[in-house]
This record gives C-alpha cells, structure tokens and sequence, in this order.
C-alpha cells in the first residue's frame, strides 16, 4: 500500500488514540486490516462495538448492516463512522421491510404466525432486525445460527428465515437433521411468496430467496474439480454456500472458524477454502507451510467489502482529528429499540 496514505493514517490514528476504536471484518483489504484494533467476524464484532463504550468513535471498517448492528449496542454518544457509504451488501438488500410485512400479512391471513417465530441472519438492515425484535425473534450470525435455531424451534414449531436461503438451509438440514422438503422458499417477487396455503402450513423452515453473490458462485464442480486436482485436499467453506456445495464439503463455519482451522491445520496439509478472497489470500500468505487455495478458480471478492480501501480510511480519521465526524451511520430510535431486542436476545443465547 502507498507508503504516504500508510503514514498519514498512523498519524491520524496516533493523533485520536483512544477515541478511536477501529473494527475490521475478515473480508477487508490488507492496506485496511493493518489499522484494526480488533479483527473478526460479524458476531466477535458486534460484541466488540458493544465491549468498548468509552471509545468516542467507532471506526467500522466492514459493511453497512455491521455498522447499524454497532450503531445499536453502543451508548447514544458513541458515533458509528463507515469510511464509505457505499459499502453495502447485496444479501441485506435482498430483504427489504415493506416485501417482509406483506409476507407476514400473508401468515397472518393463514393464522400461522402464532407458531412462527422470525429469524433474521446479521446480514440485513436494522429495520427487517426491528422486526424481528416486534415479532419476539432473533438475529444470527454464521457461528451461531444452529443456537439461535435450538432456541427458536423452543419458542414455535416454524421458523420464517431472513434473508440467506443458504444459511438457514444449511443449518436446518446438516446440523439439525431437517429434511430438505421440511424448508420451502418464499420468493418476494411471485405473488404469495410462490407458495400454497398447504406448503406454508407444512414446512418447518419458510426460507426467503437471498443470497450472497460471492459465494453463490462455488459450485459442485468447483469441490469435484479440487478434489480431483488436489489428493487430500480438505475442502472448508462458509455456510453462505449453496446446499449441495456445504454438503460436499469436509469443514463448514464462519469466518473466525476458518481462520482458527487454518490456523490449527498440520504443516504440509492442502486446505480449498470457499470464502471471500481477501481473507483466503491472507490466509495462504500467513501459512507457507500448508497449502491454501481458493476454492474455485475464478476470483471473487465482495466487491462492496472491498470499497473500504486505505484512501477511505485515511480521509475518516483525518475528518475526525479535525473535528468533523464523516458518514456517520444512525438507527432511529425506534427501530434500533426493537432491534436491540432482537441482538439481545442473540447475544444471550445460551
Ligand atoms: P461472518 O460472520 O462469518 O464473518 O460472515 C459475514 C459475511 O458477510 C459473510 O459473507
Ligand atoms: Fe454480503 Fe456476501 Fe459481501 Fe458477505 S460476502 S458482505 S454476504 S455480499
């Protein structure tokens, strides 16, 4: 990274000291991650912008549905800064709240939202987490979707999984031993969601059609084709993999689970990991001794992780040392209320 832009923001940093707390996701930039105070993955970081409420700023380099959740654990007077305004994530834009009450308006009708208790992945806004929080659901995380799942399947005998087909899926049927006709597939954009009243009334999993982009795109062939290249090769993925492709694989779990399975991986060992690119070129790069690939041959980024680069994160904390504070991200009080109590209720799961 540009040796001027890397001094001026260790100045900056140096100049706000404690003030300045900076997070950073997995998935972000080496010229990024360098200036983190704490690295993780959504859930590790939620509880770090809720563990630090002395520091004035939170400098949250990741994607905008982060910086709401860290918006609505700090205190009032905590700002939540995201370098880049742009830096959404097209999952979270899947779901939007207006699409989700008509799916529940829908239930309502079917008189089967007694039994459903809503679940939304942290991979969405602050507002379809409000509703999760109004209608006595639960955020989850890719660590802890199984727990939240236990302890929802507890509350009701549905579950109306938000917005990542995927994990909700994956976790149903690899880890809690759900049939896959046990899940059916709400799709916002066909009338009634494109489901009878029976399929509604039957499944135990309403999932709704959303996905990641960048792990959409591994596939079967990606883990034959390794396979096949590759004797021995452990295949780990992230459960925001399409079914057949977690199914096929050896090792499933979220960021900070990779990390430490790598990390913990015998010397010599080959290791395909089906995740975000950053964060797997990092990886192969900290381990020369093991053999760390990609899991498919064409290369994915997330692309909106990715607009955090260092001229962002420079032009933040020189705002904020001249004492203007740049693209703050803010909850209304009423939304970030319900949602609270849906991030509560994950953070407190047992
Ligand atoms: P983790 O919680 O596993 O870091 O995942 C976040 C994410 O956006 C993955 O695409
Ligand atoms: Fe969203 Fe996928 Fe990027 Fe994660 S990797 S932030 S789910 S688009």
């Amino acid at each position: 990274s540009d040796p001027d832009l890397v001094a001026r923001a260790t100045a900056a940093k140096a100049a706000l000291g404690d003030r300045v707390f900076v997070l950073g996701h997995h998935y972000q930039r080496d010229e990024v991650i360098q200036f983190a105070d704490v690295t993780g993955d959504s859930f590790k970081l939620a509880q770090q912008a809720a563990a630090r409420p002395d520091a004035e700023f939170i400098l949250f380099c990741g994607v905008h549905f982060m910086a709401e959740s860290a918006d609505i654990l700090t205190t009032p007077d905590q700002k939540v800064i995201l370098p880049d305004l742009a830096a959404g994530c097209s999952m979270a834009d899947m779901a939007v709240l207006g699409q989700v009450e008509t799916a529940w308006e829908r239930f309502e009708d079917l008189g089967i939202t007694g039994e459903i208790v809503p679940v939304t992945y942290m991979n969405s806004s602050a507002d379809i987490k409000g509703f999760v929080g109004r209608n006595k659901g639960v955020v989850c995380t890719s660590s802890n979707a199984k727990r939240a799942l236990d302890w929802s399947f507890e509350q009701g005998s549905k579950v109306f999984f938000l917005p990542d087909q995927h994990l909700g899926r994956n976790t149903a049927v690899l880890e809690m031993g759900f049939d896959l006709d046990d899940c059916v597939l709400y799709d916002p954009h066909k009338p009634g969601g494109g489901l009878t009243d029976d399929q509604l009334r039957n499944a135990r999993m309403i999932l709704w059609r959303g996905h990641c982009s960048v792990h959409g795109r591994f596939t079967l062939e990606s883990v034959r084709e390794v396979r096949e290249r590759v004797p021995g090769v452990n295949v780990l993925v992230h459960p925001e993999c399409r079914h057949e492709v977690v199914r096929a694989a050896d090792y499933v779990g979220s960021t900070e689970y990779i990390i430490k399975a790598l990390d913990a991986a015998e010397p010599g060992s080959s290791w395909a990991v089906g995740t975000e690119l950053n964060l797997v070129r990092r990886m192969a790069l900290a381990h020369p001794d093991k053999q760390i690939m990609f899991l498919d041959r064409a290369v994915c980024y997330c692309s909106t992780m990715n607009r955090i680069d260092l001229p962002h994160l420079v032009w933040a904390l020189e705002e904020l040392v001249a004492g203007r504070v740049p693209n703050q991200i803010t909850v209304d009080p009423d939304t970030a209320h319900h949602a609270r109590v849906a991030l509560d209720q994950m953070l407190a799961l047992p």
